[in-house]
């Protein structure tokens, strides 16, 4: 089998796709509500997203991630999910939602063939979660975990993005419920996008708080924090447990620790690009030629081409934000 394998010998089997840049929460760091959403014909269809994933599976892709915007405002996403786990060669099936809706889905999604859940949640108290998600009621998240828990839907993960002065005064309540409740948590550092304007203009860059100052607070308060084999997932996060705990808490250190050096993505968007990576503007364009009939070979022939377009490493560092897209048209 011929692989995806990009310039710097790294191999791509994890494929992301983002199956809608529509949301159904306003959060602070995220503009999703600020610009026009793609119409309907300008989005790939189920059946699409399905050859093109076909095309990354021959190509050694075993692991899929359904994101968004919310991908649960994508009607149907259960048929997409059958479709998908249909293909010979799949492993691993995950989506990142904002939980909102997700008690409503969970089962369905289950039974479609779905493994696992990301839940984005920033606050654990009802205003505060009202005020960064815009209109959120944390309430509905919280059976959202609850449902993907009955449904089988494990691990179930928390993506955390900690501000300071917003929610940065929950990063020891979040810790607990690793402890008490066998959460897994993960902290992710915000990451800046050119046009972005830190989301809302509710905050500004100097608000972000580094990993390391995240696990100094814990483990300052808490006990020592242990590293560990993730317990599921393709992912950049570092993962660590306090002691005598089920849970476990992740970093992502997006910006202060670079962690491209393992990547193994590829992005597809809503709207059909192939995109290497998260925080670089490259993108080749593969709705167009699909619509336009190519065929198998010229599909693998531009998934070879994106992966060779893919970067060492990204560059936050040197202020090189992404401008073309944001995080809610890209899926994280
Ligand atoms: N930086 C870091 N994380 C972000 N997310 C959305 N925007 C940003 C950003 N600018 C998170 C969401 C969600 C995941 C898709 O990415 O909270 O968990
Ligand atoms: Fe929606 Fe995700 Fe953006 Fe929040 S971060 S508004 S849940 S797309």
């Amino acid at each position: 089998m011929t692989c995806l394998i990009d310039g710097y010998n790294r191999r791509i089997n994890y494929l992301r796709i983002s199956v809608t840049d529509h949301c159904n929460l306003r959060c602070i760091y995220c503009t999703a509500h600020q610009v026009p959403r793609l119409r309907h014909d300008e989005i790939l269809r189920y059946e699409e997203i399905e050859r093109i994933t076909r095309m990354a599976v021959s190509l050694g892709v075993n692991s899929l991630r359904l994101t968004g915007g919310e991908p649960l405002m994508r009607p149907d996403l259960p048929a997409l999910v059958k479709m998908l786990k249909a293909i010979d060669g799949i492993k691993d099936i995950s989506m990142t939602t904002n939980g909102i809706t997700l008690a409503r889905h969970a089962q369905e999604l289950a039974d479609a063939g779905l493994d696992r859940v990301n839940i984005s949640l920033d606050s654990l108290k009802e205003e505060k979660f009202r005020y960064m998600t815009g209109l959120g009621k944390l309430s509905d998240v919280y059976e959202g975990m609850e449902a993907a828990a009955k449904a089988g839907l494990n691990p179930v993960k928390i993506n955390t993005v900690v501000l300071s002065g917003v929610n940065d005064d929950e990063i020891l309540d979040f810790a607990a419920k690793t402890r008490d409740e066998g959460w897994h948590v993960r902290f992710i550092e915000y990451m800046p996008f050119a046009s972005d304007d830190c989301g809302s203009g509710k905050f500004s860059e100097n608000q972000t708080v580094s990993d390391d100052t995240i696990k100094q607070i814990i483990a300052t308060n808490m006990g020592e924090l242990n590293p560990v084999m993730p317990s599921r997932g393709n992912g950049p996060a570092k993962y660590y447990q306090l002691p005598n705990t089920t849970g476990t808490i992740g970093f992502i250190g997006a910006v202060t620790s670079c962690f491209c050096a393992t990547c193994n993505r590829l992005r597809l968007t809503a709207d059909g690009k192939l995109r290497p990576c998260l925080l670089d503007d490259d993108e080749i364009d593969i709705k167009t030629p699909l619509r336009a009939g190519i065929s198998d070979e010229g599909i693998i022939e531009l998934m070879s081409q994106a992966v060779a377009m893919k970067h060492e490493k990204h560059r936050l560092g040197e202020e090189i934000l992404p401008a073309s897209r944001q995080m809610w048209q890209i899926g994280g």
